[in-house]
């Protein structure tokens, strides 16, 4: 009965079942290597973490310093125009403001002049309109406050603080 390998197969005898087991050592020198990358990446990530600067918040007029009425509210964005925010003037003329989005599940929160309160119409939560702190209802969070400052006849947001 004859051969019908192919000459080459003598010349090159590769054993091809066996060829794609990996040794110990090469798995050993994958996985250092691969756990090293791990590390430096995250050594990096660390670094730019505690040395990178979180940018500015802008400073943006909202309104004129009478605009908003005693026992009024405001509406507004900032920092960016895809952020509504809510600003509240007592009846003694105290401002506050805030993030509109409710902490629990982001429903816009509205002033309840009578009571002091920004109400969330979704699941009944109240915040504070003075701290921004939760209530009653679901919310746990309070609400992120927008720094005010007057500025001559303006009211000009400077920050957020979460
Ligand atoms: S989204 Fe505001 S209480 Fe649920």
């Amino acid at each position: 009965m004859a051969d019908d390998r192919p000459r080459w197969r003598e010349d090159f005898p590769v054993r091809w079942d066996e060829d794609h087991y990996m040794t110990r050592r090469e798995l050993a020198k994958f996985l250092t290597l691969g756990s090293g990358l791990l590390a430096s990446v995250n050594v990096l990530i660390a670094f730019i973490g505690l040395t990178g600067r979180a940018p500015a918040a802008p400073v943006r007029r909202i309104a004129a310093a009478d605009e908003v009425a005693p026992g009024g509210s405001l509406l507004f964005r900032y920092p960016s125009d895809d952020d509504p925010c809510i600003l509240v003037r007592d009846a003694a003329g105290r401002i506050d403001a805030f993030s509109q989005v409710c902490t629990h599940l982001s429903c816009a929160v509205v002033h309840r002049p009578g009571d002091d309160v920004l109400a969330c119409p979704c699941h009944k939560g109240s915040f504070s309109a003075r701290e921004g702190l939760p209530l009653a209802g679901p919310p746990t969070r309070r609400l992120p406050r927008i720094v005010i400052e007057r500025r001559g006849a303006d009211l000009v947001a400077t920050g957020v603080e979460v």
